[in-house]
């Protein structure tokens, strides 16, 4: 149970981040104190900003870096924490190729910190970022956490299998950790204020702020990899689910750590919707709900892309009691109305 009185403050590590930051709205909302760790690598102050517009009050931030031991060490100190919500990691799939020790070091050393100081400090629960990107192509769709992983298409890929691997070690090693590692399918959308959403740097590699982009006139024309899948148009299919379903899946999940007796547990849960939606789709469904025409052209594959995945999602229903709720014209909508909100900036 959650104990009544002082909030329960919980470690958002990248908590100025894309996911993080929703997740720290949905925290607040259900009666956790949020306290955020960036550096602010691939985020912005602004953010923080947002979080206060939306919270109407402030939020706790460090700029640390959470491999600085000393550091999150003093954190650890000082905060009395609950729980640890670790979203901190490098995510840029084309760079991790051409850099792949700069992934590995920060991916894998922040996690193996936050595991030592975890159980020092008597901090027990802990809720990972994986992401769906360990079933490569699965044979069998929707699919089921049962599903064996396959070898990683690139080094950010192969950090999300081995920081799995990293955590369950440690569980079964009798460390007093209980932790879920949550496998994302494709995050979109923003909050539905427009004070928080995607900051991509550069030139998005995702398909909605591509998109956004494009309808806003940063990009010239978007580009479809791929038109002879087989799929029902022969685009791509992927699991869109709203950031905010996502960060309240966090909150689930923390909760159902808090409720657990066990002294060490480990766990994986996919979270997704369920329903996978072609390229195509997303942008014929951003073009009604928008009202804006996007120019785009059908292109060759791209190396690397899976043709489908998307999640059975009865774990998450059964173990978190959580579902997605939010619709793709929901998402989409909300995508756009946070580009709107950022050109105007
Ligand atoms: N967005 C996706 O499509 C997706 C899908 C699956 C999994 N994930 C995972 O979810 C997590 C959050 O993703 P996101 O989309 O919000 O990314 P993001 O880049 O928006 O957020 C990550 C945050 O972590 C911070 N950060 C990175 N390294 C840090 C460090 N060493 N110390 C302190 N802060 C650091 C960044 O500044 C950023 O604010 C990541 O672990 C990512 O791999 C994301």
């Amino acid at each position: 149970m959650i104990p009544t009185g002082r909030a329960p403050r919980i470690l958002v590590t990248g908590g100025a981040g894309f996911i993080g930051s929703h997740t720290v709205v949905s925290l607040v909302e259900a009666g956790f104190e949020p306290v955020i760790v960036d550096n602010f690598s691939n985020s912005q102050q602004s953010a923080l900003d947002g979080l206060r517009a939306i919270l109407n009050r402030d939020v706790t931030c460090y700029s640390v870096d959470c491999n600085d031991r000393a550091a999150m060490t003093e954190i650890f100190e000082k905060e009395e924490l609950r729980g640890v919500i670790h979203f901190a990691a490098y995510k840029a799939v084309g760079e991790s190729v051409q850099q792949p020790l700069k992934y590995y070091r920060n991916n894998l050393d922040s996690l193996m910190l936050l595991l030592e100081l975890m159980p020092a400090y008597g901090v027990q629960n802990l809720v990972f970022s994986s992401s769906c990107t360990v079933y490569g192509q699965p044979e069998q769709l929707p699919v089921t956490e049962e599903t064996p992983r396959l070898p990683a298409q690139s080094p950010y890929g192969n950090t999300k299998a081995i920081s799995e691997d990293i955590i369950r070690d440690t569980v079964n090693a009798q460390v007093p950790i209980r932790a879920l590692a949550l496998r994302y399918f494709n995050p979109v959308g923003a909050h539905p204020s427009a004070q928080i959403g995607e900051l991509p740097l550069g030139v998005p590699a995702n398909l909605v702020p591509f998109i956004t982009q494009t309808a806003a006139g940063i990009r010239q024309s978007l580009t479809v990899y791929g038109s002879d899948y087989n799929t029902p148009d022969g685009t791509c299919i992927r699991d869109y689910i709203h950031v905010m379903d996502l960060a309240e899946a966090h909150v689930q999940a923390l909760k159902k750590l808090n409720d657990a007796e066990i002294e060490a547990s480990y766990d994986v849960i996919n979270i997704g919707t369920g329903r996978g939606e072609t390229v195509l789709t997303i942008i014929n469904t951003f073009e009604q709900e928008t009202g804006v025409k996007l120019n785009y052209t059908m292109g060759p594959r791209r190396a690397g892309d899976v043709e489908q995945v998307y999640a059975d999602v009865t774990k998450a229903s059964r173990e978190l009691g959580w579902t997605a709720s939010r619709t793709l014209a929901e998402s989409l909508r909300d995508a756009w109305r946070w580009q709107e909100k950022l050109s105007l900036s």
